[in-house]
């Protein structure tokens, strides 16, 4: 690689090297950090031998004549700056953390110094297996038809109205993750300007500018709004929906129903991270996420609040015994990834979140827990130990499959839902085929010779007791 023998031969080592290359070479100067860093301006995030193989490597890069050469040496660069800074220490197990994980400019108490080279090296590799991988996809023929856009997504009048075909979107969760606050660092090394616009458009809760969380609300609605102008009818549009704050569900719910989206299913996404960090608090610890899709749709059926016959606490026993009867044992994961979509789809999302945000009391409690399997699994010798009577699990467990197959605009026939029933209850009493039958004749309607689904009113109806 050039790039790497250009640096090796000059790279600035000594004292007298590095006061000369911070001499010539342009590195970010006098940018102030946000509140609560630990040092006001940028350049005193490294150490000065740091700072001058920073602004050599980045004089380097930036006399590659071909263009997306230049901005991919330039990609390995920004996540070379991201480590090899003040802020950036070793961690017992191996790997390391940043300032990014602790969500402001921290710098460590014994930092760890890496080799500039062999870290840019590492991330550039990354970087051309990452276009390897995605060569199929993302080549010379198609990379034309890529557009990216700096802006807001409040405001996507560049984009005619039903023209769009899909839409991933990963919004921000209130007042987590200061985003732009934390990319001042590497705005500063890249050159790119962050305007106060950029800032009054950011949604977030607090920030620098202080934004409530009525300004959050309000941006992403509008938002969600802008989203639903721009994409064509019968599409679908997906949604990060990052479980760990629990606080922000119903706004994105309700805001994307008010617009007319149609609630389309989900799916749980691991991001292949070890999730068990802590017990104490599941909704802060867990790692994966749920994609929340929805449809824009002519006429929008909403999720409405079934009738359940229970109260929360009991729905929420119910589902965890049903997951956990089901595969033999589940992760915290499983049940919140479970509990969330059957809140979603049973309209008890909001009771979830004021009542369960801490999951942990009430898993131990009922459950033993497995260290090494990191599964949760009915005590060894009993039964699962709802006081609930049979028929009224029966009919939770009916009403949350059949709300899933109108979702799927399907229907069941009676052996599917045996078949979907029982493992759900092994655990306990197992239901005779003629309770079941019961409890379907009272919520459900026969369609065609054998095929049920759910009464109008029993989906539709609003639970007395939610
Ligand atoms: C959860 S992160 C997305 C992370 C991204 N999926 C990734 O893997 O890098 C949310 C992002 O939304 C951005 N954001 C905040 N307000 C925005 C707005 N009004 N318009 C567009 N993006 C915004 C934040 O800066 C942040 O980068």
């Amino acid at each position: 690689m050039q790039i790497k023998s250009a640096y090796l031969s000059k790279e600035p080592q000594t004292e007298e090297q590095i006061t000369a290359a911070l001499k010539k070479y342009p590195y970010p100067k006098g940018v102030s950090l946000p509140k609560g860093s630990d040092v006001t301006v940028v350049e005193d995030l490294f150490s000065p031998k740091q700072l001058a193989q920073l602004a050599y490597l980045k004089h380097l890069i930036l006399q590659h004549s071909t263009d997306n050469v230049r901005k991919s040496l330039l990609l390995a660069f920004y996540n070379t700056v991201a480590i090899c800074n003040l802020t950036f220490h070793a961690t017992p197990k191996g790997g390391g953390n940043h300032f990014g994980y602790y969500y402001r400019y921290r710098i460590a108490k014994e930092p760890t110094i890496l080799n500039t080279m062999a870290v840019f090296e590492r991330k550039f590799e990354r970087i051309v297996a990452a276009k390897k991988e995605t060569s199929y996809k993302i080549n010379p023929d198609t990379i034309g038809n890529l557009q990216v856009v700096h802006g807001t997504a409040t405001n996507l009048s560049f984009i005619k109205k039903e023209s769009v075909d899909y839409i991933y979107t990963d919004p921000p969760y209130g007042k987590k993750i200061p985003y732009l606050d934390l990319s001042v660092m590497w705005n500063a090394w890249l050159d790119l300007a962050v305007s106060q616009q950029d800032y009054e458009q950011e949604a977030i809760e607090g920030g620098e500018h202080h934004k409530t969380k009525d300004e959050y609300n309000s941006l992403m609605a509008q938002s969600i709004r802008e989203m639903y102008r721009v994409l064509k009818f019968d599409r679908w549009m997906s949604f990060v929906f990052a479980h760990k704050d629990p606080e922000f569900w119903h706004l994105i719910i309700e805001t994307a129903e008010q617009c007319g989206f149609e609630y389309a299913g989900a799916v749980a996404q691991k991001n292949g991270q070890t999730s068990f960090k802590k017990r104490q608090n599941p909704f802060t610890v867990l790692s994966g996420q749920l994609i929340i899709n929805f449809r824009k749709v002519r006429k929008p059926r909403y999720i409405l609040k079934a009738s359940l016959g229970m109260d929360i606490s009991d729905i929420v026993t119910q589902t965890i015994e049903g997951i956990i009867a089901k595969n033999n044992g589940a992760s915290l994961e499983q049940i919140n990834d479970e509990l969330i979509i059957k809140g979603l789809e049973l309209g008890f999302l909001d009771l979830l979140k004021k009542q369960y945000s801490d999951l942990t009391p009430l898993l131990l409690d009922m459950f033993d827990y497995d260290d090494k399997t990191e599964l949760f699994a009915i005590r060894k010798n009993t039964q699962f130990k709802s006081h609930l009577d049979l028929d009224l699990r029966v009919r939770y467990y009916l009403i949350s499959y059949l709300r899933r197959m109108e979702l799927q605009r399907k229907t069941a026939t009676f052996d599917e839902i045996v078949l979907h029933i029982i493992p759900l209850l092994k655990n306990g009493t197992t239901p005779e085929a003629q309770t079941i039958l019961n409890i379907l004749q009272d919520i459900a309607e026969r369609v065609g010779d054998d095929s049920w689904q759910l009464k109008k009113q029993s989906s539709a109806q609003l639970s007395m007791y939610l």
